[in-house]
């Protein structure tokens, strides 16, 4: 990490954003397409992690992601985005996914899931992001399981090659 960056808080960089789900997000039946929903996570992870670095950034991975109940056409769609662990110039940034039912005011939990962006400089080399300070209990908790996903995620890049 950027030791001579100043620490940024979780609270700076995190970002919300709500969409309403249009026929074009979805298949003929009302249903949203997955990729949808992913194309949408990728851009808030994208300000997210850029409002933390303030520098160009790009999307190293994304962790395995399964959506646990459907959305429909006429749904807005929730995203909270957070940056859960920073490393010397890679950030984890964590996104909850909710539907929301304009009808009723039900919201549901549809997924989690996990970016990694690499922060940039012009030439596109991988470029050191300010340290993280973490406010509460559950960034610890977050940044706690983001370093097991980061191990893994390493682990997983070495085997590859
Ligand atoms: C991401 C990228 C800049 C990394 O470059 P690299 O030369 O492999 O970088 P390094 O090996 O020096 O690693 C730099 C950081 O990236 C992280 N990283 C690299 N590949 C990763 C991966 N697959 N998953 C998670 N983190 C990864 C490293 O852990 C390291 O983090 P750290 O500095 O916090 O420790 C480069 O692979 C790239 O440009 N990829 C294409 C990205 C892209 O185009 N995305 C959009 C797809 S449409």
């Amino acid at each position: 990490m950027g030791k001579n960056l100043k620490a940024k808080k979780v609270s700076e960089s995190q970002t919300e954003m709500s969409q309403l789900m249009m026929p074009q997000d979805a298949n003929p039946f009302g249903f949203v397409h997955g990729g949808s929903i992913m194309s949408i996570a990728d851009k808030v992870a994208y300000v997210c992690a850029s409002r933390h670095s303030l520098k160009m950034c790009t999307t190293a991975s994304v962790d395995s992601v399964s959506f646990r109940s459907p959305i429909k056409v006429g749904q807005l769609v929730n995203f909270l985005a957070s940056v859960n662990y920073v490393g010397r110039t890679s950030m984890e940034v964590g996104i909850k996914i909710l539907s929301e039912d304009l009808h009723t005011g039900k919201t549901t939990h549809t997924n989690s899931c996990y970016f990694t962006f690499v922060a940039i400089d012009g030439k596109g080399k991988p470029s050191p992001v300010p340290p993280l300070t973490l406010e509460t209990s559950l960034h610890e908790k977050r940044h706690k399981r983001a370093e097991e996903r980061r191990k893994f995620r390493l682990a997983q890049r070495n085997k590859k090659g």
